[in-house]
């Protein structure tokens, strides 16, 4: 039968040979991003009645899409939270797309869903979550925060009568996905002030504790400083309140791979959920955020869907939609498992620490440097310091030209009020040398 899109057996080839070439050379530092002006000329009008055709399509997809994206897979890439994709992950997701997979309920997915969950538990285990602990892949963080609150407003609201407004607890640090979420949910946030570090303490959280608040979040990793709050302490005084906790760990909790760092998250056992991005700091492509409920059944009566078309669905084993808002979805968590699968549990952990070694390593190099203030860190990866004698201009200019050329992306963020420049490591393949060389610039 003439297919309704006919496609050359050369030019799969060709796809398939540009995503091999990218695999092995990794990203080009000295991409990023153009304006609009500069991209219209080339992509407006690229959808046309008849058809550029995929030679020409995949030529603007090489030639003007890519290079004119961030490259936050490679090294250099030290700011916001960058990604670090391994080989692996990253050859497998290529495969996945291939596959097809509808990954949204049992029957389109079983295989899949149980890999999936595999990531998941291992997850659950480190946190020291028993048997009913389950979860799903969802976009990322921001959906996950979203998804959690939903599923612990909804356990708490069968516990009492619903006060006028719902609020949650979280740190001054917390991530802006809370607000958010809360703002979604029509709630209020109340924030606990943070310590000098960045840090909520059970304490802080208490002094603003309010009868209507159904949740306190903790960071397992902030992103503007690296805090990770008083896990141990929140989790009493979510048990004295009758509290969800929720651990946003989108970024940091990766660090629970590595057995030395492990403790800082003491008390993660009590949470009712968590989430950690694999896109951050696992080492798999974009995108994906593991969402983990220690009773996974809670999640279930707050995001079950029903519907005449849905009774056929097997509910018997895992349905992914009873975990987060969505039904249809890719296997977006395999990639992550492919790449634990295929590397193994150890390889995580020694990465994790190496990348915590890389940040300390610059961290002294900036304490030693005359000219350079180290104000914070690193809390996990996160570094924060400033230039003694700097301008915010030439902060910015600095940070610009650095960028453009491909030798760092180092970023200003603003830190107890004040211009700073802001680290964040990822990546183990990050060369500390490399970095102090450019710091040094700054001096
Ligand atoms: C602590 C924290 N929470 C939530 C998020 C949001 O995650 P995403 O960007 O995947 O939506 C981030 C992103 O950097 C983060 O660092």
């Amino acid at each position: 039968m003439k297919s309704a899109f006919p496609f050359s057996q050369k030019l799969i080839a060709g796809i398939l040979d540009w995503t091999r070439q990218r695999i092995q050379g990794g990203q080009d530092p000295t991409h990023g991003a153009q304006s609009f002006d500069a991209l219209e000329p080339q992509l407006g009008g690229s959808i046309t009645e008849d058809g550029i055709g995929g030679k020409a399509a995949f030529g603007l997809f090489t030639d003007v899409i890519v290079p004119s994206t961030r490259p936050f897979g490679h090294p250099t890439s030290l700011s916001y939270v960058a990604s670090a994709p391994s080989q692996a992950a990253l050859s497998f997701d290529a495969a996945l797309g291939a596959a097809g997979i509808f990954a949204g309920n049992w029957d389109g997915g079983a295989g899949a869903i149980h890999a999936e969950n595999q990531a998941l538990h291992w997850l659950a285990d480190l946190a020291g979550w028993g048997d009913t602990a389950g979860g799903v892949f969802v976009a990322g963080g921001t959906l996950g925060n979203l998804c959690a609150l939903h599923a612990a407003r909804d356990w708490k609201s069968r516990r009492i009568r619903r006060p006028d407004r719902w609020a949650v607890l979280c740190s001054g640090e917390a991530h802006s996905s809370i607000r958010a979420a809360a703002s979604v949910m029509d709630i209020d946030v109340i924030e606990a002030t943070p310590d000098d570090k960045g840090r909520m303490s059970a304490q802080s959280a208490h002094a603003v504790m309010k009868p209507n608040v159904f949740a306190i979040v903790a960071n397992a990793g902030a992103t503007n400083c690296g805090a990770v709050d008083d896990i141990s302490g929140l989790a009493d005084l979510a048990e004295e309140h009758d509290l969800w906790l929720h651990i946003d760990g989108a970024y940091g909790l990766a660090a629970i791979a590595d057995p030395q760092t492990r403790p800082v998250f003491a008390g993660i056992d009590r949470a009712h959920s968590l989430i950690v991005d694999p896109h951050k700091w696992l080492f798999a492509p974009y995108d994906s955020c593991a969402l983990v409920y220690r009773n996974a059944a809670d999640a279930a009566n707050a995001h079950g869907q029903s519907a005449v078309y849905l009774d056929a669905v097997d509910k018997t084993h895992w349905n992914p939609s009873d975990y987060a808002l969505h039904l249809t979805r890719r296997a977006r968590g395999l990639p992550f498992w492919y790449s634990l699968a295929t590397h193994g549990t150890k390889a995580y952990g020694d990465a994790i620490a190496t990348t915590i070694a890389t940040a300390q390593a610059i961290a002294d190099g900036i304490a030693q440097m005359d000219g350079l203030d180290l104000l914070l860190g690193p809390q996990l990866s996160v570094i924060l310091f400033r230039p003694t004698a700097m301008s915010s201009e030439d902060m910015d200019a600095w940070a610009e030209r650095h960028r453009r050329s491909g030798a760092l992306l180092c970023l200003p963020t603003t830190w107890h009020g004040e211009k700073v420049f802001r680290l964040c490591i990822v990546n183990p393949e990050t060369d500390p040398d490399d970095v102090l060389a450019i710091l040094k610039s700054l001096t």
